[in-house]
């Protein structure tokens, strides 16, 4: 069962207008919030990132935090499997014509859809994954979850096609972040990645990882990064959450450190799994 614009239907007899904003423009928002054991984890994080994407589009948040968290439980509820991946959008809804400007008293449309969640198995973490890399074409406001996500779809096809996994993005010569991940690099023992702004994602993950890693007195710098480091890098990972962290060992053909998964990869990722069996999977965050 999902959830479409206050009911809760099965997925074949969810419906909505072909003049849906959403549809017409990408005009809209998403999240997707990764539950363990049916605990959605940093719900009020996401929620919040929510809100802010959509203020960011000018767009009345249709609930109060505690009216989504409601709406997000009882969706979770509702599945007959524990680990899911909660995908949700809010876009301004059908105006029943196409104008670009926004129409007035529409109401927004209000999707949550959830699915098995997938993180890499122990294998894949265990050899890591390959990527290309290519120029970050998007727009300057990277920071909104926009549900415009054509340069994600062409970037990721390309990388699928050359057997990767992941496309590093890079802009003016400094690391933005992965098509549908952020970045971070490891040299000489020091993690690094790029401070949030309006050219990457405020990650939840990202979040996690930084905390965890001051928190175990792991050296971290939150600076810019060039993409001169990351094509020097001993490491280089992805995080999101469906990905946690992945070791990235092939950049474009070529060998990332040693071509191997690195320390600090397998430390962090103990440190996440950890994370996520004592904390996550009881419901504490
Ligand atoms: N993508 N950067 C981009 C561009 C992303 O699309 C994502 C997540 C992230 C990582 O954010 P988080 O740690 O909060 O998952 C960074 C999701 C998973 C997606 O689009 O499916």
């Amino acid at each position: 069962m999902l959830y479409l614009n206050g009911q809760f239907v099965r997925p074949e007899d969810a419906k909505i207008s072909a003049l849906d904003r959403g549809c017409l423009f990408g005009d809209g928002v998403y999240e997707v919030i990764p539950v363990y054991s049916r605990h959605p984890f940093r719900l009020d994080e996401h929620i919040a990132r929510l809100d802010a994407s959509l203020a960011s589009i000018g767009l009345a948040n249709p609930h109060t935090a505690a009216e989504w968290a409601g709406l997000i439980r009882e969706v979770v509820r509702r599945q007959d499997y524990d680990d899911q991946s909660v995908y949700l959008h809010v876009t301004r809804g059908n105006a029943g014509e196409r104008d670009f400007p926004f129409p007035e008293g529409v109401a927004p449309t209000v999707l949550i859809n959830p699915a098995r969640l997938v993180t890499p198995s122990a294998a894949q973490k265990a050899a890591g994954v390959r990527a290309i890399s290519h120029a970050d074409f998007r727009w300057l406001r990277c920071d909104i979850k926009s549900l415009n996500l054509l340069p994600t779809v062409l970037l990721r096809e390309a990388a699928r096609r050359q057997g990767c996994a992941e496309c590093v993005m890079f802009r003016d010569g400094m690391l933005s972040e992965g098509a549908a991940s952020n970045v971070f690099v490891v040299k000489d023992g020091v993690i690094a990645c790029p401070p949030k702004s309006h050219l990457i994602l405020p990650g939840i993950t990202y979040d996690l990882v930084i905390e965890l890693a001051q928190r175990h007195g792991v050296p971290l710098q939150v600076r810019p990064v060039s993409e001169a480091e990351v094509r020097s890098a001993d490491e280089l990972w992805m995080t999101s959450s469906t990905k946690e962290v992945l070791a990235i060992v092939e950049l474009d053909g070529v060998a990332v450190g040693d071509g191997r998964v690195g320390p600090l990869a397998q430390r962090m990722d103990a440190l996440y799994q950890d994370f996520k069996n004592q904390i996550m999977r009881q419901g504490k965050e």
